[in-house]
């Protein structure tokens, strides 16, 4: 009895501590976002990436003490070859090449607060804006191009347990 009461209470908490990050595509053309290191899919399981088709969204989840980025692929197909942002496999094991706009994610990085940064420190490929979800006043941020946008470029910081929407383009 206890220990189904103190299993139900943990899971609950897990569930409370990931951060939902939506990515949406508002680009007239598939995205296929990247993520280095590895998500958490909506069905549970581990992703490093997959197709959005335009004009639609999909979720991930990234775990209590995830730091990495996330990038959106152009011109890909099945395979994850692409025109951009390729990491030579649909799921990514490795961050892209250079060329490519980041967004960078630290969470639950220092003082119970996440970072997060859009980022042409590697190029620009497509534009990205960061939106935090309630619980966080921050403005939303993007980088429009190599030298564009509101914020980019600068690291910004929300509580941890904010949920995030990336949008591409
Ligand atoms: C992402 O956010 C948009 C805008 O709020 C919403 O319409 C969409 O349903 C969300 N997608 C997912 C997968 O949660
Ligand atoms: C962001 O940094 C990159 C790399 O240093 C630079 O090329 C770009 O101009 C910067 N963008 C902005 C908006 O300052
Ligand atoms: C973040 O998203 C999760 C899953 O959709 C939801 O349960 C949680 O309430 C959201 N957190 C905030 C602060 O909106």
């Amino acid at each position: 009895m206890f220990a189904r009461t103190f299993i139900a209470i943990a899971a609950l908490v897990a569930a409370a501590s990931a951060t939902t990050v939506n990515l949406t595509n508002s680009c007239g053309y598939q995205v296929d976002p990247g993520f280095y290191p590895a998500a958490t899919a909506s069905d549970g399981s581990s992703t490093g990436g997959f197709a959005v088709a335009a004009g639609s969204s999909s979720s991930v989840s990234l775990d209590s003490t995830w730091s990495g980025r996330i990038w959106g692929r152009t011109g890909c197909d099945a395979s994850g070859n692409c025109q951009t942002g390729g990491c030579g496999s649909e799921s990514c094991t490795s961050p892209a090449g250079s060329g490519v706009t980041l967004a960078q994610f630290s969470i639950n990085s220092w003082d119970s607060l996440d970072f997060f940064t859009p980022s042409t420190t590697d190029g620009f490929n497509i534009a990205v804006t960061i939106t935090p979800g309630s619980g966080c006043t921050t403005s939303p941020v993007a980088c429009t191009g190599q030298d564009m946008g509101n914020g980019c470029n600068a690291t910004n910081s929300c509580p941890t347990g904010t949920n995030y929407t990336i949008s591409f383009c």
